[in-house]
C-alpha cells in the first residue's frame, strides 16, 4: 500500500512539473458567436484588389452593430491588398490558412497620426509618422489569431526611403495597439514589417504567442516585439528572425518619456527562439519612463549581434530594475552579454544631461553559449554606476584560439557564482553583494 501511495505522489509530482507554465490566463481565447467575412464586405483576395474600403466596413460594421460577445471578421485564403485600417473592440481578425493581408505601398494612403506623447516626435523623423497598418487606438478585448494566415507589410518599399534618406516622416508599424487593454495576438506569420513589428505602447493586458514574425537580417529596425510603457505582457512559444532586436522593452524617449513618467513592468518572454545581427532579448535603449519586474526565461538565440542587450544613455533617466534572465542558449553571437549606458540618439538637444538612468538588480542566471567571441561587456555611467549585477551560472564560451575578448567592465557592481570564462574583477567577489544574495 505505502508502496502504491509513494509511486503515485512521483508520478503526480512527474504530472505536475510537466505541465508548461504559459501566458493564456492572462487574456484568454474568446469565443464569438457572431461571425462575418470579409468577402461580405466585397473583399477579393486576388492580390491587385485594393481592400482598404472592405476591411474600413467590415469594421464599422463591428463597432456600430455590436453583437453580445464581439464579433469575428474571418479572412479566407487569398491575398487580401489593403491600406492601413483601424481595429476596434470585442473583434477577433482571424486569418484562415492561406490568407494573406498584405499592406499597399502607396504613401497616400498611410494617414499620419500624432506623435506619441512619450517619444515627443516621431521616431526616425521630427513631427507626425505614419499610423501602423493594424492600428487599435483605445480598445479592449480584440484578438489576432487564425490558422497562421500572413500580415505582410511589404517592407521593402519603406526600408529603400530609409536607405535613400528620402523618408519624410517615420515609418508605421506593423501591428500597434495604444492606450489599450486585453489584447491576445496569436497563431499569425507577420513578415516584412517597414518598421518596428509588434508595438502594444501605453497598454495592459497583453499576450503575444505562437507568433512568427520574419525580417531579412538587413532590413533597418525592425524590432520583432517592442512592450512600450506597457505592463502584464507576456509573450510565448514564438520565433523570431529579423533584422533588429528581438524583443525590446522599452518605456519612452528622454525629456518627453520623463514627462509622461510611464513604465513598463510584469513582462514575461519564455520559450522565444530567433535570429538577428542585434540582440536576442533587449531593454532599452529608450526606456525614460522606466522599466521593472522583466522575466526572459528558456530563450534560444542563433546567429546574433549580442545575446542579451540592456542599454541607456545619458539624458534618459528613468530606471531598469528588477530584470532576469535565465536559460538562455546563445550559438554564435560577437557578445553574449551586454549593459551599457551609452547607447541610442536623443530625440533633439532639450535633453536633460543630468537626467542618469539607475540601472539595478539585474540577475544572469544559466546563460550558455558556444562561439560567442566576447563573454561580456558592461558600461555603467561614473555618475551612476549599475548596482547588483547577479552573474550565476554563466558559460560562455568562444572559439579556440586567440580571437576571444574577455569579459570588460566598469563603473558596475554585483557578484558572480560559477562564471565561465571568469568575469571581470569587479564582480568577482568573496561575500556576495545584498542583492545578489537572494538569487545564489
Ligand atoms: C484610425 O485611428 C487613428 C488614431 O486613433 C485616427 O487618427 C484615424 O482617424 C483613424 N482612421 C480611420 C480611417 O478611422
Ligand atoms: C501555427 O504555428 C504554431 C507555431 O508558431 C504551431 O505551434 C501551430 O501548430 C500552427 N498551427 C497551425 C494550425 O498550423
Ligand atoms: C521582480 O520581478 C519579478 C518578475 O520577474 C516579480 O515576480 C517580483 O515580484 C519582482 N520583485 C519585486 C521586489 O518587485
Amino acid at each position: 500500500m505505502l508502496r502504491v501511495l509513494v509511486c503515485l505522489s512521483i508520478m503526480l509530482s512527474v504530472a505536475v512539473a510537466e505541465e508548461l507554465i504559459t501566458c493564456s490566463g492572462i487574456v484568454p481565447m474568446r469565443y464569438r458567436n457572431d461571425k462575418i467575412s470579409i468577402t461580405d464586405f466585397g473583399g477579393v483576395g486576388d492580390g491587385s484588389t485594393l481592400n482598404t474600403e472592405a476591411f474600413r466596413e467590415a469594421i464599422f460594421r463591428i463597432q456600430h452593430l455590436s453583437r453580445r460577445g464581439g464579433t469575428l471578421l474571418y479572412v479566407p485564403p487569398g491575398v487580401f491588398l489593403t491600406g492601413p485600417f483601424n481595429l476596434t473592440s470585442h473583434m477577433t481578425l482571424y486569418l484562415a490558412s492561406g490568407a494573406v493581408i498584405k499592406a499597399t505601398q502607396n504613401t497616400q494612403s498611410w494617414p499620419l497620426i500624432a506623435p506619441l506623447p512619450s517619444y515627443g516626435r516621431g521616431r526616425e523623423r521630427p513631427g507626425g509618422r505614419y499610423m501602423s497598418f493594424l492600428h487599435g487606438d483605445g480598445l479592449h478585448d480584440v484578438i489576432i489569431t487564425g490558422e497562421n494566415g500572413t500580415i505582410d507589410g511589404q517592407g521593402g518599399f519603406w526600408w529603400n526611403m530609409w536607405r535613400q534618406g528620402t523618408l519624410q516622416f517615420t515609418r508605421p508599424n506593423i501591428i500597434e495597439f495604444v492606450n489599450s487593454e486585453s489584447i491576445l495576438i496569436s497563431n499569425v506569420v507577420v513578415k516584412n514589417s517597414p518598421f518596428w513589428n509588434i508595438h502594444p505602447v501605453y497598454c495592459s493586458n497583453v499576450v503575444i504567442r505562437y507568433v512568427t514574425i520574419l525580417a531579412p537580417p538587413d532590413s533597418p529596425n525592425t524590432d520583432g516585439i517592442d512592450p512600450d510603457s506597457s505592463s502584464s505582457v507576456c509573450i510565448e512559444d514564438s520565433f523570431i528572425s529579423t533584422g533588429d532586436d528581438l524583443v525590446a522593452v522599452k518605456s519612452g524617449w528622454d525629456e518627453y518619456g520623463i514627462a509622461y513618467g510611464r513604465p513598463s513592468s510584469d513582462i514575461t518572454i519564455r520559450r522565444v527562439t530567433g535570429t538577428s545581427p542585434f540582440a536576442g532579448i533587449a531593454v532599452g535603449s529608450e526606456t525614460s519612463g522606466g522599466v521593472e519586474n522583466v522575466l526572459a526565461e528558456n530563450i534560444n538565440l542563433y546567429n546574433m549581434g549580442i545575446g542579451i542587450h540592456v542599454k541607456t544613455n545619458t539624458g534618459r533617466g528613468g530606471f531598469i530594475r528588477n530584470i532576469t534572465f535565465s536559460n538562455v542558449y546563445i550559438e554564435k553571437a560577437r557578445k553574449g552579454i551586454k549593459l551599457a549606458g551609452d547607447v541610442g540618439d536623443h530625440p533633439d538637444d532639450k535633453f536633460n544631461p543630468n537626467a542618469l538612468p539607475v540601472v539595478k538588480d539585474i540577475t544572469f542566471n544559466s546563460i550558455w553559449g558556444v562561439k560567442v567571441l566576447q563573454p561580456g561587456l558592461i558600461q555603467g555611467l561614473k555618475n551612476s554606476p549599475f548596482t547588483g549585477i547577479c552573474l550565476s551560472n554563466i558559460n560562455l564560451h568562444g572559439v579556440p584560439g586567440p580571437s576571444s575578448t574577455p569579459w570588460k567592465c566598469s563603473d558596475v557592481s554585483g557578484a558572480s557564482v560559477q562564471v565561465s570564462p571568469s568575469p571581470c574583477a569587479e564582480l568577482i567577489s568573496t561575500h556576495q553583494d545584498g542583492s545578489c544574495s537572494d538569487h545564489f
